[in-house]
C-alpha cells in the first residue's frame, strides 16, 4: 500500500513539473510565472483542486507518441477566491508552448461544463502557441468546442480571460467571447495574424507589442479591459475584481460586508460642479466619494475616456457604474464610448447587477468621422442596452443632459427606476447658445438681443425643474446627500421584478 501511495506522489511530482525545470526557468527569465504558480496566486491557499493531471495527448504523428507530458499543457480545476468558488484553466507554456491539442481542449471543456452546472465563473489564464500543429484538424475541433461553450456560458456564468503570453490566430476568439480580458504588459499579445504575415500582406512593419500588446489593446482596439505590469499584479487584481461579480446569473445580488455608512454625507460634492457651464470636473471624484470605501474598479480606463465604466458597491452590494466624463470631449457620446458602455450595461443586466448612471452629457459628438463610422448604429447600442435592461436602474444628472443623449443615458423614458437630478442639472434639447442661434436666427446680427435670448432660454430650460414638473425626474437632490439617496434607492429596488416580452433572443444593432 505504502508503495502505491509513493508511486502516486511521484507521478504527481512528475506531472507538476510540466515541461521540466529548465523550461520553467525559461518562463521566469521572460518575467512570467509557471502555470501552477499562477493558479497558486489566483486561488486561496490550498483551495485549488486539480483535475485531469494525468491526461495525455493521443497524437502519434511526428514521433509524438514518444513525447507526452501528463496534463498535456494545461492545468485545470477549481478552487476558491476569497471563499467563493471559481473554475480555472492555466495553459502551461513549458509543454509544447501551451499549444492546444484535442486532449487539452477536452480538459478545458470539462471544467466549463461543470462550472455551468454548478454556477461558478470560469477564469482562463492564456499562454499558448495556439493550435497544436502536430495534431492538425483535431486541435481545430478542440478550439471550436471551447468556442461553443464560451457562447453557451455567456450570460450564465461570468467568464474572465487573462492573457499572460502569446494568444494568436483563431485562438484569440475564445477570450474575445468572454466577458472581460486582462493582459500583462510586455509578455502578452493577441492578434489574428502576426507581424510576419502583416508585413507580407500589407507591407507594414510592426512589432508584436505594437500589433497586439497590452497597451495597444487597452488604448486603441479596446479588445482588452485592463493592462497590468506583471503576472503577480494581474492575478492580484483578478482576485479583487472577482469579489464584485456574482457567481452566476442565478445569484440575485452580490453583497460584501462594509463599514461605510449608507447615510454618509459628502459636503465636497456641493461644489464639485463649477459655476461656468463649460468648465470640466472629474467624474472620478464623484464616483470615489459615493461608493463604499471609495473602492471603484474601473474598466477600460484608457479607452474612450469620455465615458467611465466600472464596479463599485453601495451599502455592500455591487453596482455597475456608467458616467459621462466632462474632462474628455466634454463628456460627449461617440462611437467608442457608446460601444464601451453598451457592452458593460449588457453584462450588468445579464448578471442582475444594478446600474448606476451619472449624467453630464452635452450630446453626441458631431463630425464626418462619427457619421461615416456609423455613430447611428453604435449610439443605438447604448440606447438599446439601457432600454432592454431590467435590473434596477438609478440615474443622477449632475449637469448637462442634452438632446438624444439625455434619452439614452438611462432616462425615465427607458424605464429608469429612480431618476435624480442635482440642482445644477440642465435638461434640454440643447445648450442655450445653440438653441437661440437656431430659433432666433433672424436676430443673429444683434448681439445684445441674442445675449438676452440666451439668458431667457437658460432661465427657462437650463435647470432640472422643467423635467421634474413632468415627473421625468423623481427628485432634485442635494449633491452632498447623493450616497444616502442612492443607497436608499437601490435598497428599495432590491425586490424589483421586471420582465421583457418572450423572445428567442433580441437583435441588438451590432
Ligand atoms: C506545437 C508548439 C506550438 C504549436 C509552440 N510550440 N507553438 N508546438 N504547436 N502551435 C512549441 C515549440 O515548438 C517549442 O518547442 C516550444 O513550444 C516553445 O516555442 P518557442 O518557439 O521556442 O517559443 P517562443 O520563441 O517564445 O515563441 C512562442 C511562439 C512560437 C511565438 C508562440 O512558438 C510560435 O510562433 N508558435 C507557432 C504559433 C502558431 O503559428 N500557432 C498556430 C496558430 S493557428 P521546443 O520543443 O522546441 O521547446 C491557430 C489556429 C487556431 O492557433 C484556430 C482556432 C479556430
Amino acid at each position: 500500500m505504502r508503495d502505491i501511495l509513493q508511486q502516486l506522489e511521484e507521478k504527481r511530482r512528475q506531472a507538476r513539473l510540466g515541461g521540466g525545470a529548465a523550461r520553467i526557468e525559461g518562463q521566469h527569465k521572460k518575467g512570467k510565472l509557471s502555470a501552477r504558480e499562477r493558479l497558486e496566486l489566483l486561488f486561496d491557499p490550498h483551495s485549488f483542486e486539480e483535475w485531469d493531471m494525468f491526461v495525455e495527448h493521443r497524437c502519434t504523428d511526428f514521433d509524438m507518441a514518444a513525447q507526452s507530458t501528463p496534463g498535456d499543457g494545461v492545468v485545470t480545476g477549481h478552487g476558491t477566491i476569497n471563499g467563493r468558488r471559481a473554475f480555472a484553466f492555466s495553459q502551461d507554456f513549458t509543454v509544447f508552448g501551451g499549444s492546444l491539442s484535442e486532449s487539452h481542449a477536452e480538459k478545458i471543456c470539462k471544467i466549463m461544463d461543470m462550472a455551468l452546472q454548478v454556477g461558478a465563473p470560469v477564469i482562463g489564464l492564456n499562454d499558448s502557441g495556439g493550435a497544436r500543429i502536430q495534431e492538425g484538424v483535431a486541435s481545430l475541433a478542440g478550439y471550436a468546442q471551447v468556442f461553443q461553450r464560451n457562447v453557451l456560458a455567456s450570460g450564465v456564468v461570468p467568464q474572465i480571460s487573462v492573457i499572460m503570453g502569446p494568444c494568436a490566430g483563431g485562438a484569440v476568439y475564445s477570450p474575445a467571447m468572454t466577458d472581460f480580458i486582462f493582459m500583462v504588459k510586455d509578455s502578452s499579445y493577441m492578434f489574428v495574424t502576426g507581424p510576419d504575415v502583416v508585413k507580407t500582406v500589407t507591407q507594414e512593419v510592426v512589432t508584436h507589442e505594437e500589433l497586439g500588446g497590452a497597451v495597444t489593446h487597452t488604448t486603441k482596439s479596446s479588445v482588452a479591459d485592463l493592462a497590468f505590469e506583471n503576472d503577480v499584479e494581474a492575478l492580484d487584481q483578478v482576485r479583487r475584481f472577482f469579489d464584485f461579480l456574482p457567481l452566476s446569473n442565478r445569484e440575485s445580488q452580490t453583497v460584501r460586508e462594509t463599514f461605510d455608512r449608507p447615510d454618509r454625507i459628502e459636503p465636497a460634492l456641493d461644489t464639485l460642479v463649477p459655476p461656468q457651464a463649460n468648465k470640466p470636473y472629474d467624474m472620478h471624484e464623484l464616483i470615489g466619494k459615493v461608493v463604499d470605501e471609495g473602492d471603484f474598479f474601473e474598466l477600460q480606463p484608457n479607452f474612450a475616456k469620455n465615458i467611465v465604466i466600472g464596479f463599485g458597491r453601495l451599502d455592500g452590494a455591487t453596482v455597475g457604474i456608467v458616467a459621462n466624463q466632462p474632462m474628455v470631449l466634454a463628456g460627449c457620446l461617440d462611437i467608442d464610448s457608446a460601444r464601451k458602455a453598451a457592452r458593460f450595461v449588457r453584462f450588468c443586466d445579464c448578471f442582475n447587477i444594478p446600474i448606476l448612471t451619472f449624467v453630464d452629457v452635452p450630446g453626441f459628438l458631431p463630425g464626418t468621422a462619427q457619421e461615416y463610422g456609423g455613430i447611428i448604429k453604435h449610439g443605438a447600442k447604448l440606447l438599446y442596452a439601457y432600454a432592454e435592461a431590467t435590473v434596477p436602474k438609478v440615474t443622477v444628472i449632475t449637469r448637462k443632459a442634452y438632446g438624444g443623449a439625455y434619452d439614452v443615458m438611462s432616462s425615465k423614458h427607458l424605464r429608469g427606476d429612480v431618476n435624480y437630478a442635482w440642482p445644477t442639472a440642465e435638461i434640454a434639447v440643447m445648450g442655450p447658445q445653440g438653441a437661440v442661434e437656431i430659433i432666433f436666427r433672424s436676430d443673429l446680427g444683434d448681439k445684445e438681443k441674442i445675449a438676452a435670448r440666451v439668458e431667457e432660454y437658460r432661465e427657462k430650460f437650463a435647470n432640472p425643474f422643467v423635467a421634474a414638473r413632468r415627473g421625468f425626474i423623481d427628485e432634485v437632490i442635494m449633491p452632498h446627500s447623493t450616497r444616502l439617496r442612492l443607497c436608499r434607492a437601490f435598497a428599495m429596488l432590491r425586490s424589483k421584478r421586471l420582465e421583457n416580452p418572450w423572445k428567442k433572443h433580441d437583435n441588438i444593432p451590432l
